[in-house]
């Protein structure tokens, strides 16, 4: 991880002098890099140890990075990693357009590998990424949202890129089709888990803990599983509270809403929801040889459903 850390700073570079700026303040500002890390456990367990595991888990990092400054602008957000967002410091122009040339850059990095395969991949997972989020604008103040469009969504725009990253992991280390698979497997099952949670902590986390404000996303009218799940189990008064706030992108009724989301035991029904994927992942992995790396993807499973932040 260290030295994906290096291998991204040294491609921070660029002779306008905003880029490396905006892109040194939202990744100096740390972040969990979960991706990379998926694409060096797995390559790890696979047995590969070549230079391009560390270019490609910087690319999959660079790629989320880019995906971040878009979707901040997005939803309007103004805390991220602990400090503002780089829309909040430097404007929406800024962000959007570094957030394109971290992009680009992590396309210039990939295609160093020569692989058609990786450059596959990764074009795909980018384009189902954007698909995902023009899908949730779509679906914005949308009250009548079911369990199946949200995870349609959640699917896209987080689990793609955690997908992806695990197949590469295998497409490195050259695994047989049916490794690659269940590799791309634990990735898209731990992905979609870590969304719901992600959703859950934006009623029931800690703004210090995660680094971003609660609530953002019922400002932004997002009909998230502990919404849909609070409205189905609700009282009618209940559900009509969460409908308006959805339909008005309002967090007014926040708090009642929390109450609403927590006596329902809607958390609940999304953790187990969030159980549920981080079980599939760790079934799908079940076909690698032993090792530590195996065991931490085991672990990494558990630590996703039980995080606060
Ligand atoms: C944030 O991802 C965006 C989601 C998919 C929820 P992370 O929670 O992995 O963000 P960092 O990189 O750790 O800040
Ligand atoms: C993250 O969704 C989507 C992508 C990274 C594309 P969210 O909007 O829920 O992520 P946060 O909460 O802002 O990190
Ligand atoms: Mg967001
Ligand atoms: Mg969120």
């Amino acid at each position: 991880m260290r030295e994906v850390d290096r291998v991204i700073g040294l491609r921070l570079s660029s002779s306008v002098p905003l880029i490396g700026q905006i892109s040194q303040y939202i990744i100096a500002a740390g972040g969990k890099r979960l991706r990379p890390a998926l694409l060096l456990l797995i390559s790890g367990a696979l047995g590969y140890k070549e230079p391009h595991r560390h270019t490609l888990a910087a690319v999959v990092e660079l790629i989320h990075t880019a995906t971040l400054l878009h979707d901040d602008v997005v939803d309007a957000s103004t805390l991220r990693r602990g400090r503002a967002t780089a829309n909040e410091t430097f404007g929406n122009p800024a962000s959007v357009l570094v957030g394109d040339f971290l992009h680009s850059r992590s396309f210039q990095m990939m295609v160093e590998t020569g692989s058609m395969r990786v450059m596959e991949i990764l074009s795909e997972a980018t384009n189902i990424i954007a698909e995902g989020e023009v899908l949730q604008l779509m679906n914005m103040h949308d009250a009548s949202l079911s369990e199946q469009d949200y995870l349609r969504v959640i699917r896209s725009k987080t689990a793609k890129l955690f997908e992806a990253s695990a197949r590469l992991g295998a497409v490195l280390a050259e695994a047989p089709p049916l490794i690659e698979e269940a590799c791309a497997t634990y990735g898209q099952a731990l992905g979609t888990a870590f969304q719901i949670i992600d959703d859950v902590l934006d009623y029931d986390g800690n703004a210090a803990e995660m680094g971003k404000n609660l609530g953002d996303d019922l400002r932004e009218g997002k009909a998230t599983l502990p919404l849909i799940a609070a409205m189905e189990r609700g009282t009618a008064e209940q559900a009509e509270l969460i409908r308006q706030a959805i339909e008005e992108g309002s967090t007014d009724n926040l708090h009642s809403i929390i109450d609403v989301v927590k006596q329902t035991g809607a958390l609940e029904v999304a953790k187990v929801a969030a159980s549920r994927e981080a079980e599939r992942a760790v079934a799908a992995i079940s076909t690698l040889a032993p090792s530590p790396y195996r065991d931490s993807m085991t672990v990494l499973a558990s630590q996703l459903i039980d995080r606060r932040h």
